[in-house]
């Protein structure tokens, strides 16, 4: 595909995301040599800096781009440098973008970036609105030479209605074709891979059903706690952190039906229908019983003292925000009805790892028999981090007397191949929104749809009867979530099937 001249915008440049993730995304297209000719990021935000000082604050700021300077030199790295600039918007993000305007145009001259501009909000949602007015005020929307596209950061709203406040207030001055609504996972390899392993072989979709799935489980385990990010998390929880975009667009994934061709309209009309048919729960005996969510508790973790997440730097004390969410649901359509969803995710886990597990059912008759199920039924793994890679389990006859059955596995790990290394998520998602290409990124209606069966969760959470148990951080969660995934599963240890 070609990657058009362009110019990138970044709001918000002084916060963190810039130096952690975009420039180096940057860094690496350009060293894999997929930028344009003529291609400019300009950051902007209220403080006030040099181009020099910006380039300066994001070296510094940034563990990769210093490894870089040692690994390829100090030039290299100032060639790429030059082609990152600074513009100070002043006290306040609602102002006129006047200065900012004329510098977009001058830089746009002199460096031909022929008005291709995508300006990417890293700022707070509530941002985002007025940001997107004041540049359609400053002139910077029209598309009457070059194309303009927006791109937006998560968290997309807080609940259902905010969402769809921040959807429309974006439609105001962008058409939706031209807002990219960034969710990192998509931009996941092994996420993309879900679609590929689906819909490019002949030997999973057959049996991707009711028919032959007993149920699915999703879990999301992270070994940190809420580190610096104390004052966002107890806002948010990690329903909204992490299940409401992430972890829906891995269940969309899984649970899709097979879009008519690979186009980002076909794929994302696929998605959200899938989002549409979750069950949403309404009774408060079924959110009782399918979902729970709980908190870390100070503790040891391999002899170092970590702290409570009520003690956290940002955290209310007597927060109810939760660090640990299970929820448990149904998918009403036709490929799964009563087919149970297990989808978990939490801080302070003894292992870090992202994987989707499809567990088959049973052969219809049992001819060999044997005591441990859970040993022999068919499973397949689709590790999204780490180790990235896919899975399957099957039985196999026990060397020796008798039918014994043990669980074998065939494995397919991406390290293994010679073209082993991983773009990093945002590297190409970014150089997928240079080239017009949204399949990766989440649609107003998508998002809305994710919301919606996301809310009543939220509702219900709220009530002050409902517990939030406590964890010892570094254990696998409240000991009771043990009977929400019924049991016989073997969650508390996965990555070590
Ligand atoms: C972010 C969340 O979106 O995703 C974080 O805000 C979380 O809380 C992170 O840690 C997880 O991303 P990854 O790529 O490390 O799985």
């Amino acid at each position: 595909k070609k990657t058009q001249n362009q110019m990138l915008i970044i709001f918000g440049a002084s916060g963190d995301l810039t130096a952690r993730k975009l420039v180096p995304a940057i860094y690496n297209l350009y060293k894999g040599k997929h930028l344009p000719e003529n291609f400019v990021v300009l950051g902007a935000s209220r403080s006030a800096m040099t181009d020099e000082e910006f380039r300066q604050k994001v070296v510094q700021e940034s563990e990769f781009l210093k490894d870089k300077i040692s690994k390829e030199g100090k030039d290299f790295i100032a060639d790429f440098a030059e082609k990152i600039f600074y513009e100070d918007l002043g006290d306040n993000y609602d102002t006129k973008y006047t200065g900012l305007s004329k510098r977009i145009q001058q830089l746009n001259e002199e460096k031909g970036c022929e008005e291709n501009y995508i300006f990417y909000l890293s700022t707070p949602p509530s941002l985002y609105e007025v940001i997107a007015k004041n540049l359609c005020e400053a002139g910077l929307t029209q598309e009457e030479k070059g194309w303009k596209r927006i791109i937006v950061e998560k968290p997309f709203g807080y609940s259902l209605a905010t969402a769809k406040e921040l959807n429309e207030g974006l439609h105001k001055y962008f058409k939706e074709p031209q807002v990219y609504r960034i969710d990192h996972y998509l931009g996941k390899e092994t996420v993309q891979n879900l679609l590929v392993t689906r819909f490019s072989n002949s030997i999973f979709e057959p049996t991707w059903n009711r028919r032959y799935i007993h149920h699915v489980e999703i879990t999301n385990a992270e070994t940190v706690g809420v580190e610096k990010r104390g004052g966002y998390y107890d806002k948010s929880g990690a329903l909204r952190d992490m299940f409401q975009s992430h972890l829906l667009q891995v269940v969309s994934l899984i649970v899709m039906e097979p879009p008519i061709n690979s186009s980002a309209e076909e794929i994302r009309d696929e998605k959200v229908k899938a989002l549409k048919s979750l069950r949403i729960m309404t009774s408060d005996e079924e959110l009782a019983n399918h979902t729970m969510k709980g908190q870390y508790v100070a503790s040891t973790i391999n002899g170092k003292k970590v702290k409570g997440y009520r003690e956290e730097e940002g955290v209310n004390p007597d927060s109810k925000t939760e660090t640990f969410a299970a929820v448990k649901f149904f998918v009403d359509n036709w490929r799964w009805k009563d087919v149970p969803f297990y989808v978990r995710t939490a801080k302070y886990m003894p292992t870090k790892v992202t994987e989707v597990v499809i567990h088959f059912k049973s052969p219809a008759h049992e001819v060999f028999k044997s005591q441990d199920v859970y040993k022999k039924d068919n499973k397949l793994i689709i590790r999204i981090q780490p180790d990235e890679g896919i899975l399957i389990k099957f039985g196999v006859k026990v060397p020796g007397l008798g039918f014994n059955v043990e669980q074998a596995n065939m494995d397919f790990y991406y390290s293994d191949l010679d073209s082993a290394e991983i773009m990093d998520a945002y590297e190409r998602l970014l150089l997928d929104a240079m080239q017009g290409d949204a399949t990766l990124y989440a649609r107003a209606d998508e998002v809305e749809a994710a919301w919606k069966f996301v809310d009543p969760i939220l509702k219900y959470w709220e009530n002050e009867d409902v517990p939030t148990y406590g964890y010892a951080a570094g254990t696998w969660g409240p000991r009771n979530s043990d009977d929400m995934f019924e049991g016989h599963f073997g969650w508390r240890n996965p990555g070590n099937r």
